[in-house]
């Protein structure tokens, strides 16, 4: 039991701390030159969280699970303090502060959600609430689809405009996840009579086919752009980001879809 807390500790912040890392480097990549204080603050971030990322892979297996759960405190406030920087540049770009810079809000508020979502990861861990898997099926289903629909979006409007074909590829998955999770928020409201095995474990299948191909897309733009063989204004490091989050959603998809078969209904494992 420890372990697993150490090992899924350890897990989350690896991967979330690369994206806050990323995020501190999109953003700042937007700002405008005469915003220096703005550019501060994200180098600030983006050291905080190599440091972090850095410390999360100095630990030896045996560590006191007490040392993790101290570290986990301290990633959670770092994360604290991201999310409330990004949502402070949503507020200047929303009230027209930043003329001229290049982030789009949806992206702004898009990070921010992903920072909600690692402290509140740590704040889970720490607790050892565990969420009845149920729940959790859906909720993270509702988080990481709207995450798919906004990445496909993103991808379709900074792609120039006259690379057509790929931009409608683009919009389709937009449709289709926007679709999704729809389906996820009717299967929210009908809860707690819609979380039955079989229904459960369809939705995560029709979820896993359409993760798999905006996954497949997304390497393939990430490939594209590698290579300069098309046209945007998609920063490489931007098309390998969002491939590793689809990754990522597809093996917590795996996770459930293995603990619902495994161990019927009243299981609280949550990833
Ligand atoms: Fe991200
Ligand atoms: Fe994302």
């Amino acid at each position: 039991m420890a372990d697993a807390f150490i090992a899924r500790s350890l897990n989350e912040i690896q991967f979330w701390s690369r994206i806050m890392k990323e995020h501190s480097f999109f953003l700042r990549l937007g700002f405008r030159c005469e915003d220096t204080q703005l550019i501060n603050e994200a180098n600030y971030f983006y050291n905080l969280f190599e440091g972090i990322e850095q410390k999360s892979y100095s630990f030896r297996e045996d560590v006191d699970p007490a040392t993790i759960q101290q570290f986990n405190m301290e990633v959670h406030t770092a994360a604290s303090h991201i999310w409330a920087f990004k949502r402070k540049v949503l507020g200047l770009i929303l009230t027209c502060q930043l003329p001229g810079q290049t982030n789009f809000p949806l992206l702004v508020d898009h990070i921010s959600r992903e920072a909600n979502y690692f402290r509140n990861r740590l704040f889970e861990l720490n607790q050892g609430k565990l969420e009845p898997l149920q729940d959790a099926i859906i909720d993270e289903n509702v988080f990481f689809l709207k995450i798919m629909a906004d990445h496909a979006k993103f991808i379709g409007h900074l792609l120039d405009p006259s690379e057509r074909k790929l931009a409608d590829q683009a919009r389709e998955f937009s449709h289709d996840f926007d679709q999704l999770l729809y389906q996820a928020k009717d299967l929210e409201s009908m809860r707690p009579q819609s979380q039955t095995q079989p229904l459960l474990s369809q939705f995560l299948d029709q979820n896993r086919v359409s993760v798999k191909s905006l996954r497949d897309f997304k390497q393939t733009a990430k490939q594209l752009i590698e290579q300069c063989r098309i046209k945007s204004i998609i920063h490489p490091l931007l098309a390998d980001h969002v491939f590793r989050e689809a990754e990522r959603f597809l093996e917590i998809i795996d996770m459930f879809e293995g603990a619902l078969t495994y161990s019927g209904q009243q299981v609280a494992i949550r990833h």
